[in-house]
């Protein structure tokens, strides 16, 4: 992706985000060059992965197969190990219309998507097979608490204000419907590292083309930028 790009989508993410009420906290506004004066003190964002995290998979194409992110609060992933600490995470996600997100599942994470307002949310479902394929088998989820199963593939539609907990091995794709959605995401500490299985071989960060300085920096960016 091209940093104008991305620039272009964080302001227009902040736009739709401030249009519905929600507000993204103080060091989203950082600059490069206030994160050059930051030390130890914010080390919990950088290790922890919070800000913004903007990718296209890989695929060249961010309308087409992309998901915007902002990672408001997260925990390591030693902290379950003790059960003590932050062991949950929470994020605010953007989809656009016909925007997928591909298919995959967590190996350890169980997360809750919430369609917080604007489109419907759909999302796709399948079991894993034990070597991680797509399952046949029908998918039962809660939605809001109240069990529901579809067929494999089966699809759930979230209006605003409905949500559905993805337990691990649970394969799911999204897109929005009708307008696009400003949905969270609750769940276990999030390592997106290590705990994202992609059916097709995806890259989870894009490579980013450095045509214009960054407007605000993505989590990727945190290793060129932070000095602490
Ligand atoms: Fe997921």
């Amino acid at each position: 992706m091209k940093r104008s790009e991305i620039n272009a989508i964080m302001q227009d993410a902040d736009a739709f985000i401030r249009a519905h009420g929600f507000h993204l906290p103080p060091f989203a506004y950082w600059t490069p060059e206030t994160w050059a004066t930051k030390g130890p003190g914010v080390r919990e964002i950088v290790e922890c992965g919070l800000g913004w995290d903007i990718t296209d998979f890989g695929s060249g194409d961010y309308p087409r197969v992309g998901l915007f992110l902002f990672t408001i609060r997260n925990g390591r992933a030693e902290n379950l190990k003790r059960m003590r600490g932050k062991l949950y995470c929470e994020k605010l996600l953007i989809v656009g219309v016909g925007q997928v997100t591909p298919m995959h599942f967590h190996w350890s994470k169980t997360e809750d998507i919430i369609n917080r307002g604007g489109g419907d949310l759909v999302i796709q479902l399948y079991n894993a097979t034990a070597d991680e394929q797509l399952a046949d088998t029908p998918v039962t989820v809660s939605v809001d608490g109240e069990l529901r199963t579809v067929p494999a593939g089966g699809k759930i539609v979230l209006t605003p204000g409905e949500s559905i907990t993805l337990v691990d091995h649970c394969y799911h794709q999204f897109w929005a419907e009708r307008g696009r959605v400003l949905a969270g995401e609750v769940s276990l500490v999030n390592d997106d590292a290590r705990d994202n299985r992609f059916l097709e071989p995806i890259g989870r960060f894009p490579a980013i083309e450095e045509d214009v300085p960054p407007l605000h920096l993505l989590t990727q960016d945190y290793a060129r930028y932070y000095r602490g």
